[in-house]
């Protein structure tokens, strides 16, 4: 395995070793550095005979936790979870995040609200002092698909930087969340703001569905190192 995914797996079981317990309901992140959490939640589910419940951020997640034998919630019947761990694509210093490479912030961020403890769980090139120091394909704006042109066009002038409408694979056509959403891609930010106040103003934004900066809501990132190790934050 490469360094890369040494350093995820080792963020990911470190995580799952120190907060999940028997009976929790556990919120279940996206991406792949969530693969090595679902995969070590199964093994300790089948061999410590866990009665665990996990809700799925995301398609991706939800046919991990179906292909693991892990028994699958949903909001609706457990809108209190007891920890939700997920990945991120870039910590800054204050534990502020972008997220949503992957396109599943919307339902990240609503599992994530639900939840006592917010667990991040990274490779090291995911640290950094600020948002946008490392993670330079930009924060995601997710947008009603009638709305992106109007709402790149405001973010632009009232922030600055540029949004990109993203695209699948080969340009087919632009990338639809799991909830019919499009993506924007905000590249160029200034980098010195208050990133509360931002994100706020961009969720006022007509046909804003949701935003990839979680502001204030990880208490807890395993970092996990080069050579191994998990550094905590
Ligand atoms: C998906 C996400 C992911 O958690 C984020 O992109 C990190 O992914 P990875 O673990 O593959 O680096 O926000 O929407």
């Amino acid at each position: 395995m490469s360094a890369i995914n040494d350093a995820k797996k080792a963020a990911a079981h470190k995580a799952v070793n120190e907060y999940v317990k028997n009976g929790f309901k556990v919120g279940v992140g996206s991406g792949s550095t969530i693969v090595f959490a679902i995969d070590r939640l199964a093994e300790r589910v089948h061999k410590e005979k866990l009665n665990i419940v996990c809700v799925p951020t995301s398609f991706q997640s939800r046919q991990l936790l179906i292909k693991n034998q892990l028994t699958v919630g949903e909001l609706e019947i457990y809108p209190q979870l007891d920890v939700c761990i997920d990945g991120a694509d870039e910590v800054d210093s204050n534990l502020n995040l972008i997220k949503g490479g992957g396109a599943c912030l919307l339902e990240e961020k609503i599992v994530a609200s639900c939840a006592k403890i917010f667990v991040i769980i990274a490779d090291y090139t995911k640290n950094s002092e600020k948002l946008g120091d490392k993670y330079k394909k930009g924060i995601p704006i997710e947008v009603v698909p009638m709305a992106y042109k109007p709402v790149k066009q405001v973010i632009e002038n009232r922030f600055g930087g540029d949004l990109e409408l993203r695209m699948a694979i080969a340009k087919a056509g632009p990338v639809v969340t799991d909830n019919g959403n499009f993506i924007l891609d905000w590249r160029n930010f200034k980098q010195d703001v208050d990133w509360d106040i931002i994100n706020k103003d961009i969720l006022q934004i007509p046909g804003v569905v949701e935003s990839g900066l979680f502001i204030g809501m990880a208490q807890k990132v395993y970092f996990g190192l080069e050579d191994g190790t998990v550094k905590e934050q």
